[in-house]
Parts: C-alpha cells; sequence; structure tokens
C-alpha cells in the first residue's frame, strides 16, 4: 500500500496558509488539519474550566482530553467543542493570545502530537501550522514555508478586520504581529522555522489563486496528486 501523501504548509501568522491550506485541500478532496485551531480550542476549553494558562501540567491535561469535533460544511468547516459550537469563539484575538501562550509548553504540545497525526487518512492531508514539516510530519514528500512582508500581512488583516466592521491602525496591527512572529520564532519547544527540505514561497506579491496553483503544480510534479 503507498503512503498518504501529506502536504505541510508552515510560516508565521497572516502569510494565507489557512485560506490556501483549505483551498489546496478542497481542490485536491483531501483533509485539512489546522493546528492553529487545536492550539485555540485548548486555550477556550482551559478557560473555561478555569485552568490557568501558566498551569503546564493542568494544560495538558485539557490538551489531551479536549472534546472536539470538526465538522465540513461546505466550504468551511465548523468546529464544536464539548458539544457547542465554538467556530467563532475561538477566532477572538484573547483567544489566539492564549493560544501562543499554552503553544509554548513542551507538554501541551505532546499531548497534542498524535491528535494531529490521527488527521492523516487517505486520499491525502494538508497540513497547517508552524511545525507541520519539522515535528509534526517530518517525513512529508512536499513541505512548503509561506512567507510575506509583515507590512503585507498587517494589511491583509486590516482588511480582514475592515471586512467584519472593525477598524484597526495598520500600526498597531504591525507592532502585534511582529510581537507574535517573535514569540513564534524565539520559543525554545517547535519554534517556527523552516524544515531544511521545505521549499519557501513569498506570498507578497502573488494572489491567493496563483499560491493555490503553485502548491497543486508542485505535488503533480511529484507524483503526489493527479492533474487538475
Ligand atoms: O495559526 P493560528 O493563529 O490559529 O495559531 C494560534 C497559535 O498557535 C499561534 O500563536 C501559533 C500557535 N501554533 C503553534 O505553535 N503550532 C502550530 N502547529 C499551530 C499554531
Amino acid at each position: 500500500m503507498t503512503e498518504t501523501p501529506v502536504l505541510t504548509v508552515d510560516g508565521p501568522g497572516g502569510a494565507g496558509k489557512g485560506t490556501i491550506s483549505r483551498l489546496v485541500a478542497e481542490r485536491l478532496g483531501w483533509h485539512l488539519l489546522d493546528s492553529g485551531a487545536l492550539y485555540r480550542l485548548t486555550a477556550l476549553a482551559a478557560g473555561r474550566h478555569g485552568v490557568a494558562l501558566d498551569d503546564e501540567v493542568g494544560l495538558a491535561g485539557v490538551a489531551a482530553g479536549l472534546d472536539v469535533v470538526f465538522l465540513a460544511e461546505g466550504e468551511a468547516t465548523r468546529v464544536h467543542l464539548e458539544g457547542e459550537d465554538a467556530t467563532t469563539a475561538i477566532r477572538t484575538e484573547q483567544v489566539g493570545d492564549a493560544a501562543s501562550q499554552v503553544a509554548a509548553l513542551p507538554q501541551v504540545r505532546q499531548a497534542l502530537l498524535q491528535r494531529q497525526r490521527d488527521f492523516c487518512q487517505p486520499p491525502g492531508l494538508v497540513a497547517d501550522g508552524r511545525d507541520m514539516g519539522t515535528v509534526v510530519f517530518t517525513d512529508a514528500p512536499l513541505k512548503i514555508f509561506l512567507t510575506a512582508s509583515a507590512e503585507e500581512r498587517a494589511r491583509r488583516r486590516q482588511l480582514q478586520l475592515r471586512e467584519s466592521g472593525v477598524d484597526a491602525s495598520l500600526s498597531s496591527l504591525l507592532k502585534e504581529i511582529q510581537a507574535r512572529d517573535a514569540r513564534d520564532m524565539q520559543r525554545s519547544v517547535a519554534p517556527l522555522k523552516p524544515a531544511s527540505d521545505a521549499i519557501m514561497l513569498d506570498t507578497t506579491r502573488l494572489t491567493i489563486p496563483e499560491v493555490v496553483d503553485r502548491l497543486t503544480e508542485l505535488l503533480t510534479e511529484r507524483g503526489l496528486a493527479p492533474a487538475t
């Protein structure tokens, strides 16, 4: 039996990983792992159960016991935590911030490892995160590291927020992005960095469809997916 192919898509926040991974998975009919959502869910569940953000053992217990279901619904995926829809709740800045703190704890990362690997099911998996190629799927046959300038990522975030009716200044968004990058890159466990065999792709001047096309071409060239 041939192995289930995995495409890993790592990179900093705002580089387009989420949208691009979802579109590639949809085009190929592959599964999608949004690993950031698992860290966000851990943070949200911890808050609900009164587990402090510096209680590593308690947080690892929350991560190991996460009662979560991902439901594909048309183009979107909805996520249920303990039987309740948490799709919107995990996307707030506050949960994002708490997620970045819990993600720095080795025991939390360890507790989520097998759960992430279990997403690897035929016909294939697109795995979106920070350490997909360096830790979780080290044998993946295609690893991509998506980047974009911090200024461009701040601009994209501003547009996204504007669409949901929120006005935020470019300079404050840029500062937040730089702070989050520094925290993700400097943590001692699974820091954000490209795998040694990753292909670097700068999306600053590329459109979403151009990046999706490029990734599917790379998969096809390597015999990992049929031509689309
Ligand atoms: O991609 P995101 O914003 O949903 O991720 C939320 C947080 O989790 C972010 O601070 C980075 C962290 N994260 C991680 O450490 N490892 C992953 N594989 C995915 C996300």
